[in-house]
């Protein structure tokens, strides 16, 4: 007989967890921290000298987790000093500013960064990442669009945000997800859950149209060489057409980039005897 023993309360442990902000200098990481936990803006710029450290509370769904933030400066100069904190992190804030277009394409030499510091040994599959595009109010010099911002992040697994730390936009809504996020990983063992890698586009897709979006012309869209034969633009065509046709491809942007291959191919036939 089953004996009838009073049931164990479900006592969730506390949570522990380390995140670190990355990205070009200006780009807003101390100001998003600030927006966060000091719900203010301070619009002089006040570089961070090497690493800012913080501690705050957060509740996530019902779990109290105290979280240990490194603020990084962006600063190359600073390289010496932040590189010893990338160890040991489960979150990474990798924030860009929408009005300059060398931040954003800069997040591939930050990854590049912290994989080099964690060694050959070091994984990170197993970090949450959040992509914050940030400054968005600032609409009149914004050069780098969702879409674009958004296919970078999600191809990689990542997670995406729109913020400003001006205004308070998106700031608490993309806390809450990271957070989350790495309260699942943590509950998963330290592993990133399946279901948050899977976008429905690969990284070939996304790969191939942010080349386009950047192609210098319609020989380059296609990658062929300037003066290539009709075979050759077909069968580069029919390719593209096949990754980015948008009944099989969902990944932001691949309409816009399947028209401008075929427009690019109507171009470069009409010219090739
Ligand atoms: P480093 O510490 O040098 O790496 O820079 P950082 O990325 O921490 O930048 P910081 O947060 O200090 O902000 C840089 C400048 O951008 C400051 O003048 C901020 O006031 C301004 N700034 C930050 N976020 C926003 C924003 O969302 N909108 C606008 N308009 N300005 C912002
Ligand atoms: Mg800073």
């Amino acid at each position: 007989m089953e004996a009838n023993l009073p049931k164990r309360k479900e006592t969730r442990k506390s949570l522990r967890i380390k995140v670190i902000s990355m990205g070009n200098a200006e780009v807003g990481k101390s100001c998003i921290i600030k927006r966060y936990c000091e719900k203010r803006f301070v619009p002089k710029y006040l570089a961070t000298i090497g690493i800012d450290y913080g501690v705050t509370k957060v509740q996530i769904r019902d779990r109290e987790i105290k979280v240990n933030i490194f603020d990084m400066a962006g600063h190359p100069f600073f390289y010496e000093v932040r590189n010893e904190f990338y160890k040991d992190t489960q979150g990474v804030a990798l924030v860009y500013d929408v009005g300059q277009k060398e931040s954003f394409d800069a997040l591939d030499s930050w990854l590049a960064e912290m994989k080099q510091e964690l060694g050959p040994h070091g994984n990170m599959e197993n970090i949450v990442f959040v992509v914050c595009a940030n400054k968005i109010d600032c609409t009149k010099h914004r050069c780098v669009d969702e879409s674009e911002g958004r296919l970078w992040a999600e191809s990689r697994g990542f997670l995406y945000f729109e913020t400003s730390a001006q205004t308070g936009e998106g700031i608490n809504e993309m806390f809450q997800t990271f957070y989350s996020a790495i309260v699942d990983l943590c509950d998963n063992g330290g592993k990133r859950p399946t279901s948050s890698m899977s976008v429905g586009f690969t990284k070939e897709q996304a790969d191939t149209i942010r080349r386009i979006r950047n192609s210098k012309d319609s020989w380059d869209m296609l990658g062929v060489k300037p003066g290539a034969t009709r075979d050759e633009v077909n069968k580069a065509y029919r390719k593209l057409a096949v990754l980015l046709h948008p009944d099989k491809c969902v990944a932001p942007g691949s309409e816009d980039a399947f028209k401008a291959v075929v427009n690019a191919r109507t171009a470069l036939l009409k010219n090739i005897k």
